[in-house]
């Protein structure tokens, strides 16, 4: 009897060595018994769309897209989830039945679940900042908001990026845009998003923003605590907590999304969190 070939995923990036996906994914597949395989694939900084072509002519059955190809991604899908529509930005492709090109993105659902679940911190009815407007906040507001927080302030440096993307979701909730110097009141949840911790940078967060009870989540995440993580613990915060689990609780979706079964996070979680030291 032949055996079955593989059904083939990939991560494309570029670069895309570092990128912890594969591990991910063949966790989640050794764990639930996938006949499957997923490597990573670094395109050309001008060749994606034929990578992505390629890929799929020759009967691969989806993708995960990393940086810096999420705009491109989202142009070259034929159809997208709301989700995706509205973030700007597509990191899971995949074929449907009828051939057509689908795609999604699941990091803003993945930061949700790790901050809600993985962490036992509360959303709703929470007044929550978020830190930075670039492509990676932008991907998480609509799942954040549909949470039902208190409200939600975008700080950024430059103002009239928090604005533009206050505008594009206040139909989901209370969202208002600030700079980082007039930012006012206490916040229950502060989220970066911002990049300024790759150039060795803190966001500038005036006095009074953060307290006690406050819980603080870096999308960022590193071997060490971030840098931001760190800043927040000297304040005395709650809680601080870098995002290695949306990290997996991004392509948990997206692998659920592929192979119709949700693996379990937490164990994959440790496993790559005792990898990085
Ligand atoms: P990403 O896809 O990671 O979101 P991006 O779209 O380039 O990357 O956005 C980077 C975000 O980090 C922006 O909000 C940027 O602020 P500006 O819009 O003012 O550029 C923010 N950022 C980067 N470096 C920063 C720094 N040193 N201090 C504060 N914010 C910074």
């Amino acid at each position: 009897m032949s055996e079955q070939p593989l059904d083939r995923y990939a991560v494309i990036g570029n670069p895309v060595g570092h990128s912890k996906s594969p591990t991910i994914h063949a966790a989640f597949a050794e764990q639930t018994v996938q006949a499957m395989t997923y490597e990573a694939l670094l395109a050309p900084l001008d060749g994606f769309k034929d990578v992505v072509s390629s890929f799929f002519q020759n009967g691969g059955k989806g993708l995960n897209i990393t940086v810096p190809f999420k705009l491109e991604a989202w142009q070259m899908a034929e159809r997208r989830t709301e989700r995706a529509e509205l973030a700007g930005a597509v990191n899971t492709l995949w074929r449907s039945d009828e051939g057509c090109l689908w795609g999604d993105t699941t990091d803003g659902v993945g930061m949700v679940t790790d901050i809600t679940s993985n962490h036992g911190i509360t959303i709703t009815g929470k007044r929550v900042l978020i830190l930075g407007a670039g492509g990676a906040v932008r991907g998480v507001l609509q799942p954040l908001l549909e949470q039902n927080p208190d409200r939600v302030v975008i700080a950024n440096r430059t103002l009239s990026k928090a604005e533009t993307l206050a505008d594009l979701f206040r139909s989901f909730g209370t969202i208002e845009a600030s700079s980082f110097e007039t930012l006012l009141g206490e916040f229950d949840l502060v989220i970066n998003g911002t990049s300024a911790s790759l150039q060795g940078d803190l966001p500038p967060i005036p006095e009074g923003v953060i307290s006690r009870d406050s819980r603080v989540y870096d999308m960022m995440y590193s071997a060490e605590k971030t840098a931001f993580m760190q800043w927040a613990e000297s304040q005395g915060v709650a809680l601080a907590v870098d995002g290695l689990g949306m990290l997996v609780e991004q392509a948990a979706e997206s692998f659920a999304i592929w192979r119709g079964v949700r693996p379990e996070t937490g164990p994959v979680i440790r496993q790559v969190r005792a990898a990085m030291v």
